[in-house]
C-alpha cells in the first residue's frame, strides 16, 4: 500500500507543517460546502499542534469543524489523564468551537457503556454504522500501539463496531478506542511521530515485517483514503528511507507491507 512520508527537520517544523496540511484539508472540505470532521489523537505529541490550531491567525471557521477522539482513557473529562482535557486546554477552551461540535468519548461511563454510547453517537452523526472522518490523527507508542489499539488486544480484531472498550494490562488502564475498520474508513489518516524515542518502533512499523497484531499501527491501512506519516528527523533516524537533513521538509512516497 502506498503512503506519504513527510520528514521535518525538527518538532517545530513538524507542528507547523501538520497545522498547514490540516488547514488545507479543512479549508477544502468547508469551501466545498461540507463540515470537516477530525478525530483527535491523545498523548503528548499533538498538544503543540493543537495549540497552533488555536492561534487566531490559523483562521478556520470552527463552526464548520467537528471534533471527535480516536481514543480516550476511562477517566472523567477533567482528569489529568483525559485526552479530552488535553485538547480542551490546548485548543477548545481557547476557541469559539460550538459545544455541539465537540463530541468527546465519555470516559466517565463504565467502559462498555462508553464504547456503546460513542458507537451510537458516531452512527447518528454519520448516518451510517461506520464513521467516515475527513481526518484521523494518530500517534504511535513505543510498543507499536496506536489510538488505544495495543498489541494482543481483542479490539484489534473488532470488525462489527466502530468503538471498543479495552483494558491495557501494562498500564492498568481501561480505554475506549476507535476500531481498525473505523479508522480505515477515513478519507485521511495522519500519524504524527516525533523524537528519538520513536525511531526504533517507527522503523519497525514502516520498514519492518508486517505483523499487525504485534504492531497495531500496521493495521492502519485506509480502505480508500490517504495515509500519511509526518515525522521529524529524530524519529526518522533509524529508517533506511533517508531524507536530506538540510531541507526543512522532505516529502517521500512509501510502499507499505500488508494489504
Ligand atoms: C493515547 C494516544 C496514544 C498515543 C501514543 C503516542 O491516548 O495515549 O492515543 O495512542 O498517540 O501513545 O503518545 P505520545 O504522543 O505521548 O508519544
Amino acid at each position: 500500500m502506498k503512503a506519504h512520508l513527510i520528514v521535518c527537520r525538527d518538532p517545530n517544523i513538524l507542528n507547523a507543517e501538520s497545522a498547514r496540511r490540516l488547514h488545507g484539508l479543512a479549508s477544502e472540505a468547508i469551501q466545498a460546502g461540507n463540515r470537516f470532521t477530525i478525530a483527535l489523537s491523545g498523548g503528548s505529541t499533538p498538544a503543540r499542534l493543537y495549540s497552533l490550531l488555536a492561534e487566531p491567525d490559523f483562521g478556520l471557521p470552527w463552526e464548520s469543524v467537528h471534533l471527535f477522539w480516536g481514543d480516550e482513557r476511562c477517566v472523567p473529562p477533567d482528569h489529568a489523564e483525559s485526552n479530552y482535557r488535553m485538547a480542551d486546554e490546548a485548543l477548545i477552551s481557547r476557541l469559539a468551537v460550538p459545544a455541539g461540535n465537540v463530541h468527546r468519548m465519555r470516559g466517565e461511563l463504565r467502559p462498555d457503556e462508553g464504547a456503546r454510547a460513542y458507537d451510537e453517537l458516531l452512527a447518528a452523526f454519520f448516518s451510517s454504522p461506520w464513521p467516515r472522518f475527513d481526518l484521523v490523527l494518530l500517534g504511535i507508542g513505543e510498543d507499536g500501539h496506536t489510538a488505544s489499539l495495543f498489541p494482543g488486544s481483542s479490539a484489534l480484531r473488532e470488525a462489527s463496531s466502530a468503538v471498543a472498550a479495552t483494558y491495557v494490562e501494562r498500564l492498568a488502564s481501561h480505554r475506549l478506542t476507535l476500531t481498525p475498520p473505523a479508522i480505515n474508513n477515513a478519507d485521511n489518516v495522519v500519524f504524527l511521530v516525533s523524537g528519538e524515542s520513536k525511531a526504533a518502533i517507527l522503523r519497525e512499523v514502516i520498514e519492518g515485517e508486517h505483523k499487525p497484531f504485534q504492531l497495531p499501527a500496521q493495521l492502519v491501512r485506509p480502505d480508500r483514503g490517504q495515509l500519511t506519516f509526518i515525522i521529524d528527523l529524530a524519529a526518522a533516524r533509524m529508517m533506511h528511507t533517508r531524507s536530506d537533513a538540510g531541507a526543512a521538509v522532505v516529502e517521500l512516497d512509501l510502499e507499505l507491507g500488508g494489504e
